[in-house]
């Protein structure tokens, strides 16, 4: 697999629409019941925009980030003048971007295409910008995927992947090993989908003395 910006593109054109992914539904819905309103959150790599439109719906401030200009400009379209309002959109790379102090960033099946190098310090900055009780939450690419070997993604072996997180606390953690349709193909699919909190305080249920 190889992801020139001609192929993101395409992808995102394609893509639109879509409904927003089960696991960004499912974050959402923990931080309402957690009692927190809406606030700031960051989609990376967010495509033609699904994810961010729901987050707009849901009453959120989203900055939009994606080195691919097809994509956010399907996002500032679809989002229309209303949702518009609280929308920034930002064409950068993830290397290069300067997060804003969030709740929520949200890497719907991204970061696996920032390069295995700048991810460590890609990383940094969106722990860095999460508020207390701030939420990761996203998907990588297991050890087993399909794409494993390919130059342009990297995969994590479960492991280094919860080392990643050991700063956080885990609200969801799952796995998907089997295969699945993409890009037209039947492809081999191991794949994390993981939520994380920032220093969760009390009343969440992860909250602990210390937290
Ligand atoms: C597989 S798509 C996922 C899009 C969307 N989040 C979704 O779930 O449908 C990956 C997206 O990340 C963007 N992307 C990949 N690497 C990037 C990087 N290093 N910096 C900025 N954008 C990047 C691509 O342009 C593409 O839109």
């Amino acid at each position: 697999m190889s992801s020139t910006d001609d192929d993101w593109a395409s992808f995102n054109r394609r893509r639109q629409p879509r409904p927003p992914r089960e696991l960004l539904r499912r974050t959402l819905g923990c931080i309402e019941y957690a009692g927190a309103e809406p606030g700031v959150a960051v989609d990376l790599g967010c495509g033609s925009g699904a994810d961010a439109l729901e987050m707009l719906q849901a009453g959120w401030t989203v900055h939009a980030v994606d080195a691919d200009p097809v994509g956010l400009a399907l996002l500032a379209e679809s989002a229309g003048p209303e949702l518009a309002a609280r929308l920034q959109v930002h064409q950068a790379r993830f290397e290069d971007f300067e997060f804003p102090a969030c709740d929520l960033v949200w890497a719907g099946y991204s970061l696996p295409f920032c390069p295995a190098t700048a991810l460590p310090a890609v990383w940094q900055s969106i722990v860095g910008a999460l508020r207390p009780n701030g939420r990761f939450a996203g998907d990588f690419f297991g050890d087993r995927h399909g794409f494993s070997g390919s130059d342009d993604v990297h995969v994590l072996t479960e492991a280094a992947l919860r080392s990643m997180l050991a700063g956080l606390s885990i609200e969801a953690f799952d796995t998907e090993d089997g295969w699945r349709p993409s890009g037209g193909v039947i492809t081999r699919w191991h794949a994390f989908g993981v939520s994380a909190i920032r220093n969760p305080k009390p009343p969440h249920p992860l909250a602990h003395d210390g937290a």
